[in-house]
């Protein structure tokens, strides 16, 4: 499917972002195992957490979709009849291989082209500390072949800023004999730690070392996903780019290790205003409301970079288009994305005529350059599908975005928003 984006001079409206996508994985696995009935409104409608619901029900949970909730059946797992299917998913495969080194059983897991070309060992490696037993192509891609087995817990330091690593071996400790130490260098999205939490985990975070206490009981919970803040950064990038804007996010979450967007567009000189705080399930959520603004040029490195790192696809379009144009450093993590980010990035806007140079951890982007219409190819990535139909709204004439449908992926209502809010 492609779609044909036209230029506009304006955002104006509402958006009520997708369920978080990292959170919904986190629910749907949790509540798959958790004892009793997990209800979970507002759970992503992307097909990545249709993945991960996918995967619970093939392994025995029972799960059933109404009126925008899913509701899960948990408890014990059992054995699934075929491969499981993780999609396009990164953060399922990762996460469910904790569980499933510790089943009784042996599973395997798979995905499509993409997933299949992405890294294992950061979960293999723990895995294996823990005592888990598994197999992979070339010894680090999917498909893995697990064989369950009982595990011990370790006092494990992330080697990378992942919070999917960081998840996986939390997950594989609350079947582990023994505590579970997990020490992160940069501090990543904690969702998971807050959901433990929330379904009845003994788990202590002290500033960036989390503590799972072994034998923890989880019982199924009623919870609320926050609107999704990655998926609402496209839209927010749009009204920042167009001479006109009022632009109003509704129910977002603003989980703290996910909010570094909202500091950094304001010190480019983003109008943000956060209109509304509440919390839900340990979470934070928020009504926001973005207003057309002089963007200045902006740096990502270090810490920021772990904090931004699903945003710099569509904060590289937004730097294009700013004063001064924006750098990303120590951001080698974007090339082992659903695509190298950083070169699917660099050749659409080379498609724009847009100027950009690239290292191997990051790139540079001069500002005020001019879009020009062009040809999109997202090459089966979701969020570079997105950016680029809002760099289109900024170029000189209409732009096709080929295989669009990709944005289904995490935010299947992308398109159809965009066309609602762009003038
Ligand atoms: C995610 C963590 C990040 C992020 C991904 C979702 C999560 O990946 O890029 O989109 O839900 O934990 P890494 O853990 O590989 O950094």
């Amino acid at each position: 499917m492609q779609e044909i984006i036209s230029p506009a001079r304006a955002i104006d409206g509402v958006v009520t972002p997708p369920g978080d996508k990292s959170i919904s994985h986190r629910y749907g696995m949790l509540g798959a195992i958790a004892e009793g009935t997990t209800t979970i409104s507002n759970y992503s409608t992307g097909a990545d957490c249709q993945s991960t619901l996918g995967c619970m029900a093939a392994l025995g949970a029972t799960v059933e979709r109404k009126d925008g909730k899913a509701v899960i059946h948990g408890g014990a797992l059992r054995e699934p009849a075929a491969q499981l299917d993780a999609g396009n998913s990164g953060s399922t495969i990762r996460m469910l291989s904790g569980i499933l080194a510790a089943q009784r059983f042996t599973s395997r897991i798979g995905g499509d082209e993409s997933l299949s070309r992405r890294p294992m060992q950061r979960i293999i490696q723990p895995l294996t500390e823990m005592g888990a037993s598994i197999e992979a192509r070339d010894e680090k891609f999917p498909p893995l072949t697990i064989h369950g087995r009982e595990l011990h817990g370790i006092d494990y330091t992330l080697p990378v800023a992942s919070a999917q690593v960081k998840s996986c071996v939390l997950l594989a400790g609350l079947f582990a004999k023994g505590d579970t130490i997990v020490r992160e260098p940069v501090r990543t999205r904690d969702h998971t730690e807050i959901a433990l939490a929330e379904f009845g985990a003994d788990i202590e975070v002290e500033r960036r070392v989390i503590t799972l206490r072994e034998g923890a009981k989880l019982t199924g919970r009623e919870l609320y996903v926050p609107g999704d803040l990655s998926s609402a950064a496209f839209f927010m990038v749009a009204a920042l780019l167009m001479p006109e804007a009022n632009l109003v996010i509704h129910n977002v979450g603003l989980n703290p290790t996910r909010s570094a967007l909202l500091d950094f567009l304001v010190s480019m000189g983003a109008s943000i205003k956060v209109l509304d705080l509440q919390q839900s399930g340990g979470e934070v959520i928020g009504d926001l409301r973005i207003r057309a603004s002089k963007i200045q040029g902006g740096e990502i490195s270090g810490a920021l970079t772990a904090g931004l790192i699903d945003e710099i696809p569509a904060l590289a379009v937004l730097g294009a288009g700013s004063e001064g144009g924006l750098t990303v450093r120590d951001a080698a993590e974007l090339r082992v994305k659903e695509t190298d980010r950083i070169a699917t990035i660099a050749s659409n806007f080379e498609r724009m005529g847009v100027k950009i140079e690239t290292s191997h951890d990051g790139f540079h982007v001069p500002g005020n350059q001019k879009f020009h219409a062009a040809e999109i190819e997202p090459e089966g990535d979701h969020r570079i599908a997105m950016a680029f139909s809002i760099a289109a709204l900024a170029a000189d004439g209409p732009c096709t975005i080929h295989g669009a449908d990709v944005a289904g992926v995490s935010f299947p209502e992308f398109f159809s928003t965009l066309r609602e809010i762009a003038r």
